[in-house]
């Protein structure tokens, strides 16, 4: 059976994007593809919405998880879910806020940024302070910008680039006040802030700048083998989201 079928409480607990084929193959991606990386650690999930992937890192194994979401209804909706489904509360906590403000001084072995590294314009930022959790494994699962919008990597030694450089952040603007966008910042004005929307280049090169190695999902093969669940993520398929894997 799927792994959200058997909770399927998360299928109402947001508005954002909660269809069980998208789930389950993000599941398999994000969760089950790395669940000898997960288990027995301590898990920081940002951006923890309404706690599906905290729930998932913990039934996958995490000795313990803190997701930090600004956005209090969804913090009530996974802590109802997570009561509802009896976990421990000694194996969670919640923290409400922005992840910049507090993301200091505190310790984790695996980081989950999952749908959030496209609602900022801090990227370098945002790594750095992951960095320095200790984090040995982090999962980026984002939007980015199109396979046929990229330039072409050049080899290594190139990082100062001027033409055709790859390491691009395409520049957004997005509503503050919907659930699955950025929350109000310093540079929100009339109600939209600023974001951006790496490359692949660009995560990579980030990653290997704080001494990650870095890797993607094979989605094209997930796909071929379960194609049923390609019209409910055809960000993924189309190349324009991705999950990456960043090791120390
Ligand atoms: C697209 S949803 C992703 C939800 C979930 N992580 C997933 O991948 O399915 C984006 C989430 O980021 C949260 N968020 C927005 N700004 C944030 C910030 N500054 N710090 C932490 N979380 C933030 C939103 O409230 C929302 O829950």
């Amino acid at each position: 059976m799927n792994f959200f079928d058997q909770y399927d409480r998360f299928y109402t607990t947001s508005q954002t994007s909660p269809f069980p084929h998208r789930l389950n193959g993000r599941h398999e991606a994000i969760i089950a593809s790395n669940a000898n990386l997960i288990a027995g650690k301590r898990v920081l999930d940002i951006a923890s919405h309404d706690g599906r992937w905290s729930f998932a890192a913990l039934q996958a194994g995490a000795a313990h998880v803190t997701g930090i979401e600004p956005r209090q209804e969804l913090i009530d909706n996974a802590c109802d879910t997570f009561a509802r489904y009896q976990v421990n509360a000694s194996r969670f906590d919640f923290q409400r806020g922005d992840v910049f403000n507090l993301l200091h001084g505190q310790v984790f072995d695996v980081v989950l940024c999952l749908g959030f590294y496209y609602h900022t314009t801090r990227h370098a930022e945002l790594l750095d302070l992951i960095e320095r959790t200790g984090a040995q494994f982090v999962i980026i699962d984002t939007e980015v910008t199109p396979r046929a919008e990229e330039a072409v990597v050049l080899p290594s030694g190139h990082s100062r680039l001027v033409f055709n450089n790859p390491y691009a952040i395409q520049m957004l603007s997005e509503p503050v006040d919907d659930q699955q966008m950025a929350w109000q910042d310093a540079l929100t004005r009339n109600g939209r802030t600023l974001v951006g929307r790496p490359s692949r280049a660009a995560v990579e090169f980030m990653a290997n700048h704080f001494g990650y190695t870095c890797r993607t999902y094979d989605w094209p093969n997930h796909f071929a083998t379960k194609p049923e669940q390609v019209s409910s993520m055809a960000d993924y398929d189309q190349g324009w989201r991705d999950t990456f894997f960043l090791e120390k």
